[in-house]
């Protein structure tokens, strides 16, 4: 019982810390973005008596056999990032998945009602896949509006898989050390649809972030502190690429050779 609790309490920490960074890097206005990571044991006895009763039955339009019974820690729509912290049980909803597979229960007792993040099916199809591949120990999924790669997006070149990574990799070191698969690319999408969560499912199984052109990305790791890092490195390139173009500096970029010499470095590393 302690050792779930923990887990419980850690997956909250980790939310509102992130929540907090995600907020301060200017990616998290009014409600943009979300968060859920997958709970390995989770007992909550007080919450339990919300299971399988009609009230705290949300129907899913799709139905998810593959994560019946598992249990999710997600955002709320329309909380806000940076007031995470401050309110946490009212920001934060513990969910459970029915034993068909076809909705969730809502186990979270909180003061006023409050429903999981409009990106849900996003995340649950995602994390239905990392268990499908067996990928048990990357639970956490975050959703944000990184503002220089989200720009990126908008400029026509930049609209493209590949442009898109070649650049990121050109201006610093770390998307080839650390994100050497590269980034997807997933052309505009209605959020929240069905269409844009299989199109994020297919881009993350060769990818550990998904760009949504002129909205923002999909990241997933170990803690949601490890999908924030992703985003952070990647967004460092868009980043530096706007302040050279901003100085009106030609970007002289990493040369190719350089680059290969980085990912022979990191795979020695491995
Ligand atoms: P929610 O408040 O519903 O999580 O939506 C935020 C968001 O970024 C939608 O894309
Ligand atoms: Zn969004």
């Amino acid at each position: 019982m302690a050792e779930r609790n923990i887990e419980i309490k850690r997956a909250i920490k980790e939310i509102t810390e992130t929540g907090k960074l995600l907020w301060q890097k200017g990616w998290a206005e009014r409600n943009a973005g979300n968060i859920s990571i997958r709970i390995e044991k989770y007992i909550h006895d007080n919450e339990e008596k919300n299971l399988k009763t009609k009230k705290t039955f949300y129907k899913l339009n799709n139905k998810l056999t593959n994560l019946s019974g598992k249990v999710f820690l997600v955002t709320a729509t329309g909380s806000r990032m940076r007031d995470i912290g401050k309110n946490p049980d009212e920001s934060i909803l513990t969910i459970k998945i029915s034993d068909k597979g076809d909705g969730y229960y809502i186990l979270s007792n909180t003061k006023n009602k409050i429903l999981p993040t409009s990106e849900l099916i996003v995340h649950l199809l995602i994390h239905q896949e990392l268990l499908k591949n067996k990928l048990h120990e990357i639970r956490a999924i975050a959703h944000t509006h990184p503002t220089e790669l989200i720009a990126l997006t908008h400029i026509k070149k930049y609209a493209d898989e590949k442009n898109l990574n070649k650049l990121i990799k050109s201006i610093h070191p770390e998307n080839t050390m650390f994100v050497n698969e590269g980034v997807g690319f997933i052309p505009f999408l209605l959020p929240g649809s069905y269409d844009i969560a299989e199109a994020t499912v297919k881009s993350l199984q060769k990818h550990k972030l998904a760009v949504w052109e002129k909205h923002g990305c999909f990241a997933v790791g170990k803690t949601v502190s490890a999908a924030f890092d992703i985003v952070d490195m990647v967004n460092k390139s868009a980043k530096i690429f706007f302040l050279c173009k901003a100085a009106r500096l030609k970007l002289q970029g990493l040369s190719e050779k350089q680059i290969q010499k980085l990912s022979v470095l990191m795979n020695n590393l491995h």
